[in-house]
């Protein structure tokens, strides 16, 4: 067996962007979002379609999902692409793929049920790519979502939907809110604090997704990887313990309350030492009745309702600056308290206050 991911910073370090995402976990997911797919176009922009379980997914539920328009697009530098993984489960020979340039797109507008056996499935949309030639087609460029090709694609469609290359989530990210598209996609409890994504989650224009995020999650590698979490039926899994979905799309656990019973008193909550607020380092620990500043764990954004708390800003780096967090006993603007006369920073925090008082 081989070690454990513990997150994706290290796949941003070496670069090691091939991390397919499973089938369960997609479904797992997409449940929830059946409403916001109907008549929708679906644009999966870090996907080679015969590899990503993304594509398997809509390809598969397209008719079900009321879906308009399925586009997905591969990148052509992909290090494994043709090689390795393959949801259609067997070596499927598109030759003009395989003979020309490799980054190429599939547009789906309809999935029937080509081979007549009462189910739309996979090898119906086999059946589609095999037939309708129009549905394949390759691209000018290397697939690259930031190409301009891939950007009209962008531009023509509803929601994106994918797990995108860690190593450019921040460009991913600025990429898509630039066009204001919806999007659904995999991140980690880490980026949630990047200033391209804590801004839109501080004024309710993204969240995190249904998927707890402190499962982790599983993802299939290719077989040169050398850190891996587990083998399965000859495939190489790692665990992104900081795994998370992150989306613009609605999420009905935002909008649950979260309930306080405790009340505020000052020998039980400490201060910083740099900025007027209070420390609570576990959210069942908020008081019901303090109406000032309060530094919560980071992964209280996955239960954030901003009808019930208002969103200040994070307690480090830039966002403190910004929100007046003064040099702690560092010099550094993280948040700090002092414990038997010894200061002290939490772990990273951020700052919210309650509506409700
Ligand atoms: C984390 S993997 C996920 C793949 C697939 N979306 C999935 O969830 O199974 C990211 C994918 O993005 C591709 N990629 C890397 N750089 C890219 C770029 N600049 N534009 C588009 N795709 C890119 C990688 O080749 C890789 O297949």
């Amino acid at each position: 067996m081989g070690n454990s991911f513990k997150d994706l910073n290290k796949a941003k370090a070496n670069k090691n962007d091939e991390f397919y995402t499973r089938l369960p976990d997609i479904e797992l997911e997409m449940k929830h979002y059946k409403d916001h797919f109907k008549d929708k176009i679906i644009f999966c922009n870090c996907d080679d379609p015969y590899e990503s379980n993304f594509f398997k997914y809509f390809s598969m539920n397209f008719k079900y999902l009321g879906l308009k328009k399925l586009i997905a697009t591969c990148y052509g530098t992909s290090p494994i692409v043709y090689t390795q993984l393959n949801i259609f489960g067997e070596e499927e020979v598109i030759s003009t793929v395989r003979e020309g340039k490799k980054a190429y797109k599939i547009e789906i507008t309809e999935v029937e049920d080509l081979n007549e056996d009462g189910a739309i499935d996979l090898t119906d949309v086999k059946q589609l790519l095999r037939s309708k030639k129009n549905v394949l087609t390759m691209l000018e460029g290397d697939g690259d979502f930031r190409s301009e090709e891939c950007i009209e694609l962008l531009k023509e469609c509803d929601i994106v939907v994918t797990n995108p290359p860690f190593s450019l989530f921040s460009a991913f990210i600025t990429t898509v809110t630039q066009y204001e598209k919806d999007f659904i996609i995999i991140g980690n409890t880490n980026s949630l604090k990047y200033k391209e994504v804590f801004p839109l989650i501080r004024a309710d224009k993204a969240r995190t997704g249904y998927t707890n995020f402190n499962k982790g999650m599983f993802f299939e590698i290719p077989d040169h990887y050398e850190t891996y979490h587990h083998i399965e039926n000859g495939k190489k899994f790692a665990r992104v313990a900081s795994s998370c979905w992150i989306t613009t799309l609605p999420v009905s656990k935002h909008t649950e309350f979260v309930s306080l019973y405790k009340k505020y008193s000052p020998d039980n909550y400490i201060k910083y030492d740099n900025y007027d607020a209070i420390d609570v380092s576990t959210y069942t620990d908020i008081p019901y009745d303090y109406d000032g500043i309060m530094g919560v764990p980071t992964t209280f954004l996955d239960k954030l309702n901003p009808e019930q708390f208002e969103l200040l800003g994070y307690g480090g780096g830039d966002f403190a600056k910004e929100l007046g967090i003064r040099k702690n006993h560092r010099g550094r603007t993280d948040l700090a308290y002092t414990i038997d006369g010894q200061p002290k920073c939490p772990y990273a925090r951020i700052l919210i206050r309650n509506k409700m008082i």
